[in-house]
This record gives structure tokens, C-alpha cells and sequence, in this order.
């Protein structure tokens, strides 16, 4: 199908007013009114008695007529009929866990996925703090996400949420600049989705160099592409062998972002394989219908970037993504080969469908001489972590345990789901070959292990994390927070862990 006339792949964050309003819940004028409750609670929740008053008491048997019980994440929906302004009221579960600031995610996320097609919404966070009022604010957004930038006619989504108001007791600077970072946060979240999104064809290597470019624009953060010709001069072999089966020119991209005075320096590194066919190692169909989300670690990446400059985070950050297509054509680079790296070590290609590795192997390399603090790559690197953690949670593996230990802090701060992993030396030995310095892939087992090791020979002293993200990045169906398609998994970590640095 031809697509649509003047279209960009990058999809365009529509404008959703979002304000802080202390007005009472009973008072607001909008299509929905979303509230939260704890497991067993609804009948002793303050507000919730005098919505249900208002409404002759239909609230809470409409809930017992449907067995709502608040677990997490479970909805009861009524409509008011006119005894009440609010036209819907949508009570949110949050199941019996320890509160959190995680809490007002949740009721937000649920409360824009409930509105849909409704235009104004007003949301009570389940407690009253800058930090839930953030949570908040990148909740609605979060959950009215949708990618429809190639949906036409009918199919074009006929209304969404214009205005939203977080009902807060009090309308602060604290509470205001809470509202700001939230909605920072969730619209860098939002364009690493589209990214992930798009289709393969439009969002080429250089198209997504392009979409990091634009992403920066506007901020303090500035933007370095290298072309083909470029890459070569900087001696990334590697990554060039990966390019060398497709008709389209790869891209390294180098993103700075450094406020004076910074007193820490990160980098970040984003695998940004626009699509993996997995080369002459060719994958099976069913394999490969859902590589174009190979770029996921990139559009982190850029995310990243954008988010930090415009929150004005106090850290030197740079992000670094290498952009390629994995194929076929005759070209191609093939088992047996051997190339050296940027670093010098030689490698033997054995399987072209770990081409993830190689393009980082370089990119790391080259990273490394900004000499960051520390630096974090996010890939969807194996299939083998997947098998080991399941669809929604990331492997972790870092060679510092202070730098594993903040990440990991953060990401519970934000509500993404990471494990750690081992960089089993054992595992070191799959990785010896006789012609060359090193082998690209290990043997059968531990493969999202042998992936990191292999990485880990190209990070130096640095200290350094490997997030692979194959599984989260990309989801089937909607699971927790996150929706179907690209997620923007990894970005409210990255975020969370610079500003918990900033904080030191
Ligand atoms: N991009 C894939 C990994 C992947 C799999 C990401 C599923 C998202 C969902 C990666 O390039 C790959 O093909 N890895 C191989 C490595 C193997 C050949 C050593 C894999 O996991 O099978
Ligand atoms: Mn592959
Ligand atoms: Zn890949």
C-alpha cells in the first residue's frame, strides 16, 4: 500500500493541556473524572462516599454488581447521567502493595486509556506530592499514546484527550515544575515508541540519524552525523561489515549535551539496527516480522538526550547510536569472515544475525573516549534473554556493582522492570577463536551472556552497564504500563538514574 501523501514516520506529539487545578472532585466540568482506591477500600474512601451520595448510591453497587474488588490496575467505569458534572468516573484499583509514588502512574495511565475518544479528563493522584503529581502528568500521556501516523480515513482515531487537570490541594511552583518534568519525561518516552513504530522502509539508517538530529533540536544538546565514507575514516570495521548486505547508507550519530559546570559525564550507546533480516544467517519468517523494533536501544538513546537537555539535568550526556540495516544482498558479509575492530581486535564472523554486538563492539569503542564516568548501552541484543527473563523484563549486566546498584534504584523509582545478569568468566572460553582475536558468538547456552562478554572485550576499564532489552522493547500485547508495539523502555530509567546522580 502506498502510504499516505506528506507522511512522516515520526510520529507528532499532539498537544494535551495538562494543569494542575485544586477545584473539588465533585466540581470538575469534564467527560472523566478518575479516581483511585486500594484493594477492599472503595466503601471507606471519602471522596468516593460522596461521589457515590451524589449518585444515589450507584457507584458502590455497580461495583459490587461487578465484583470490583481494586486490585492493581482493575477499572470500574460508571456513567453520572447529569448527578454529577463529571459525565464519567472511572475508580482505579491499586491493589494491596505498600503506597508509591509509582501509584499515580498507574490511575493516570488507566484513567487516558479509559478516556479514549473523551477530550477532557481530571485525574485525583492517589496522594498529593511533587512526585506523584509528576507521575502523573507522564501517565496521561503515556496512556493516551497511540501510533496512527499511517492510519487514514476511518481509521484515523476520530477524538483524544485536549485538556487534562491533576487535582492537587495546592497549586505550587514545586507542584508546577513536578507537572513539567512529567510531561519532559513521558514525551521522550513517547518519540522512542514512534521511532520503534515506524515501519522499516521509511525509518532507514539515515532517517533515523535525521530523527536524532530533530530530536535535539530546540534543546541545548547538539548533534554530530557521520556518513558511510566518514564511518570509514574512523576505522569502524565492524560495524561496515554489518552494512555491507544492504543498499542503505549507515549512520553514526554522536549526541552532546553539556551544561557548564557539569560534574559528573555519562554516555549512553543505542543498538540501532532499523532492521535485522539476520543477514545470509537468514530468520525464519516468524522471526523476523518484528525487526524493525531493532532500534529500540537507539530511540532510548535519543529519548535520553532530548529529555535531559530540556530538563536541564547538571550532568555532561552524550548519546551515541550506530544506524544500520541488517540484509542480505551480495555484499553481504558471511560466516568465516574476519574484520578487525575499531579497537584492533580481529573478529570471526560465525552467525551474521549477531550483527547487534558488532555494531556496538565499535561504537562502545568509540564512546569510550569521552571518557564518561560511566556508560550505558541499551540493545535488543538476544533472543536468549528473553528465553531467560520473559517478554517484559531487561536483562542488566554491569562490571560495577555502584553503577548496578543506582541503575537498578532507579528503574524501581520508575517502574521498569530489570534483572541482573552475570558476566560469567566461564562463559569467556565460547569466545576463543583460532584464526582471529575473538569469535562473535559463543556456543548454545547462555547466549544473552556470551553477547554482554563479547561486549564487555570492547568497554576497556570504563565502567559500564549492558541493558538488553529485546524482550521489553517490544511487546505483543499490552502488559503493566507499557502498550503494544515500541515502548520506550529504558528511558524514565536512564532519566531517573542521571538526576539521581545530579542529587550527589
Ligand atoms: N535483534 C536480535 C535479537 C532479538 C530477538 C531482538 C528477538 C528482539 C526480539 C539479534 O540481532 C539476534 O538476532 N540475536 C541472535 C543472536 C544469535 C545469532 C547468537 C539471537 O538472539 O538469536
Ligand atoms: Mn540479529
Ligand atoms: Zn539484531
Amino acid at each position: 500500500m502506498p502510504r499516505p501523501k506528506g507522511h512522516s514516520p515520526f510520529g507528532v506529539v499532539l498537544p494535551m493541556k495538562i494543569a494542575l487545578s485544586t477545584a473539588a472532585p465533585t466540581d470538575v466540568d469534564v467527560d472523566l473524572l478518575a479516581v483511585s482506591v486500594r484493594a477492599g477500600q472503595l466503601e471507606k474512601d471519602a471522596t468516593l462516599r460522596k461521589i457515590d451520595r451524589l449518585l444515589d448510591g450507584a457507584l458502590f453497587r455497580h461495583g459490587k454488581d461487578e465484583s470490583f474488588e481494586g486490585e492493581r490496575r482493575e477499572t470500574l467505569r460508571i456513567p453520572t447521567l447529569g448527578k454529577l458534572r463529571a459525565r464519567f468516573v472511572v475508580v482505579v484499583g491499586l491493589g494491596k502493595d505498600e503506597p508509591s509514588p509509582n501509584d499515580a502512574r498507574i490511575v493516570a495511565i488507566r484513567a487516558a486509556l479509559g478516556a479514549r475518544m473523551r477530550r477532557t479528563i481530571a485525574v485525583v493522584p492517589p496522594s498529593d506530592d511533587a512526585a506523584s503529581v509528576r507521575n502523573t502528568a507522564e501517565g496521561l500521556l503515556l496512556g493516551a499514546y497511540r501510533y496512527d501516523a499511517y492510519l487514514t480515513g476511518a481509521r484515523k482515531p476520530k477524538g483524544r484527550i485536549v485538556s487534562a487537570s491533576i487535582l492537587v490541594g495546592k497549586d505550587d511552583s514545586e507542584r508546577r515544575r513536578a507537572l513539567a518534568e512529567g510531561q519532559i519525561v513521558a514525551e521522550a518516552v513517547c518519540l522512542a515508541r514512534d521511532l520503534v513504530n515506524a515501519p522499516p522502509n521509511d525509518l532507514t539508517p539515515t532517517a533515523l540519524a535525521e530523527a536524532a538530529r530533530k530530536a535535539c533540536r530546540g534543546t541545548s544538546a547538539s548533534c554530530v552525523i557521520w556518513n558511510k565514507k566518514q564511518i570509514a575514516a574512523h576505522k569502524m570495521d565492524l560495524l561496515l561489515a554489518v552494512s555491507r548486505g544492504t543498499a542503505q547508507e549507515p549512520r553514526v550519530v554522536h549526541m552532546t549535551y553539556k551544561p557548564r559546570g557539569a560534574k559528573h559525564c555519562i554516555a549512553f550507546v543505542g543498538k540501532g539496527l532499523t532492521f535485522d533480516s539476520g543477514g545470509l544467517c537468514i530468520k525464519p519468517a516468524k522471526s523476523m516480522i518484528d525487526m524493525k523494533c531493532d532500534m529500540a536501544g537507539a530511540a532510548a538513546t535519543i529519548g535520553i538526550l532530548m529529555a535531559a537537555a530540556r530538563l536541564k539535568i547538571p550532568i555532561e550526556v552524550h548519546g551515541f547510536i550506530g544506524c544500520v540495516e541488517n540484509m542480505s544482498g551480495d555484499h553481504a558479509y558471511r560466516p568465516g569472515d574476519i574484520f578487525p575492530s575499531l579497537d584492533g581486535k580481529t573478529v570471526e564472523i560465525i552467525n551474521t544475525d549477531a550483527e547487534g554486538r558488532l555494531v556496538l563492539a565499535d561504537v562502545l569503542a568509540y564512546a569510550k573516549t569521552v571518557k564518561p564516568d560511566f556508560m550505558v548501552d541499551f540493545a535488543t541484543l538476544t533472543g536468549a534473554c528473553m528465553v531467560a527473563l520473559g517478554p517484559w523484563t531487561a536483562g542488566l549486566f554491569a562490571n560495577h556493582d555502584g553503577l548496578f546498584k543506582r541503575f537498578s534504584e532507579a528503574a524501581a523509582d520508575v517502574d521498569e522492570s530489570f534483572w541482573r545478569l552475570p558476566l560469567s568468566d566461564d562463559l569467556r572460553e565460547a569466545l576463543k577463536s583460532d584464526v582471529a582475536d575473538l569469535k562473535h558468538t559463543g556456543e548454545s547456552h547462555g547466549g544473552a551472556i556470551t553477547g554482554a562478554l563479547f561486549l564487555r572485550e570492547f568497554v576497556g576499564d570504563t565502567k559500564w552497564a549492558h541493558c538488553d532489552i529485546a524482550g521489553p522493547a517490544f511487546l505483543e500485547r499490552p502488559h503493566g504500563n507499557h502498550p503494544k508495539g515500541g515502548t520506550g523502555f529504558g528511558v524514565a530509567t536512564a532519566l531517573r538514574f542521571l538526576e539521581g546522580l545530579a542529587k550527589k
